[in-house]
């Protein structure tokens, strides 16, 4: 049994997790995942202000560490190793993050390992779902929308990714200039219910184009046009925008799901068709329903880990520990945060792992 302490300090979620990993079986546990949201630090400037969420990581960490010690029913000198996220996000808060796991891993002689916050995501259905490599992933955040072919621990092929906005962060500025609260996501999805879907036709950026790179940010000039065209606003009005740009980013994502699955049928012949979905995004109940019928019409299975495990957690960064801890990783106490880290970059730390 391997048990490790994870850490996820990189945006605006403190969270700590102790996961169990079993090493004959490759099943995990999760023994805790305490995540909590600065939600509503935030929610007066209308997005995260990097400053105050390093801040409010200081001032919160110790306490959900030692909080997901006691869930655990465990001593933290008990874990195999500690494992924090090193990047890529908002740097203060990695920072805070990183260098607590440091000092705990040299106060308690442990392995250290640095994660990749976007490996963490692409290994959560193995978590969750024990699910064997090769798959797809599908990564929609409020700072990622990328197609990451997943071959191994460490070894990640990106296929796609935006060219401007994520996904998350284009609902989250059609839900602010519609006047909707914080995180805009959830809030332009609960309007949705009650519009109409057709009404607008938004443009679909790139869609014509045979790549599997995402654009968002002229679909969100097109949303605010509407709005500025119509203002003032009645409810209903709102309503039918939220349907109409959901349902507009509904059909984007599922035929790019669509293109990438066809790829992963012709380059990984006679594998099984897998799409994993990861980020908040996957929240969504209209995007996972065109997934599922774009995974479903190409054969594929369509896998949507429990949404606590698809937004940011500790224990996602406590598995990805553990699988590289199994492949023999200590990462040096010199490891830098990085603002930047693309997945498939060479320094994923990792080359005895194939
Ligand atoms: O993965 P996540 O918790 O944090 C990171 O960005 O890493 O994702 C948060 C993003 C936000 O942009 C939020 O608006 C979006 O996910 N989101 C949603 C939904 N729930 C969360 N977007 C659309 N529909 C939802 N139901
Ligand atoms: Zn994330």
């Amino acid at each position: 049994m391997m048990r490790v302490l994870g850490i996820e300090t990189s945006c605006d979620e403190t969270a700590a997790s102790i996961v169990e990993r079993d090493d004959a079986s490759g099943r995990a546990t999760i023994l805790s995942n305490i995540v909590r949201s600065q939600l509503d630090e935030h929610a007066p400037y209308g997005g995260v202000v990097p400053e105050l969420a390093a801040r409010a990581h200081v001032s919160h960490l110790d306490h959900i560490i030692a909080r997901a010690a006691e869930t655990a029913g465990m001593r933290l000198g008990d874990v195999d190793a500690i494992a924090a996220t090193a990047g890529p996000g908002l740097i203060g808060g990695v920072l805070v993050g990183l260098t607590t796991a440091k000092a705990l891993a040299a106060a308690l002689g442990k392995p250290l390992i640095a994660v990749n916050h976007l490996e963490a995501h692409a290994l959560t259905a193995r978590l969750t779902d024990g699910l064997a490599f090769p798959y797809l992933m599908l990564l929609v955040s409020g700072g990622h929308s990328q197609f990451v072919l997943v071959r191994g621990v460490g070894d990640y092929e990106r296929w796609g990714t935006t060219i401007d906005d994520a996904l998350g962060e284009a609902f989250d500025k059609v839900a602010k200039l519609l006047g909707l609260g914080v995180p805009g996501g959830p809030e332009v999805e609960k309007m949705a219910l009650r519009g109409d879907p057709r009404r607008f036709n938004f443009p679909r950026p790139l869609l014509k184009e045979d790549r599997l790179d995402f654009s968002f940010s002229g679909l969100k000039t097109a949303v605010r046009l509407a709005a500025e065209q119509l203002a003032p606003l009645t409810d209903q009005d709102v309503a039918d925008i939220s349907a109409s740009f959901q349902r507009t980013v509904a059909e984007i994502v599922a035929t790019r799901a669509r293109s990438a699955l066809a790829k992963y049928a012709t380059e990984l012949p006679g594998q099984p068709l897998r799409l994993v979905v990861a980020g908040g995004v996957a929240a969504n109940q209209a995007i996972g329903a065109a997934l599922r019928e774009a995974a479903n019409a190409a054969g594929a299975t369509l896998i949507i880990p429990p949404i606590p495990l698809c937004t940011d957690n500790g224990a996602m960064v406590a598995w990805a520990g553990a699988e590289r801890l199994a492949l023999g990783a200590d990462d040096p106490l010199s490891f830098s945060a990085k603002a930047r880290w693309p997945l498939d970059s060479d320094d994923m730390g990792l080359d005895h792992a194939a």
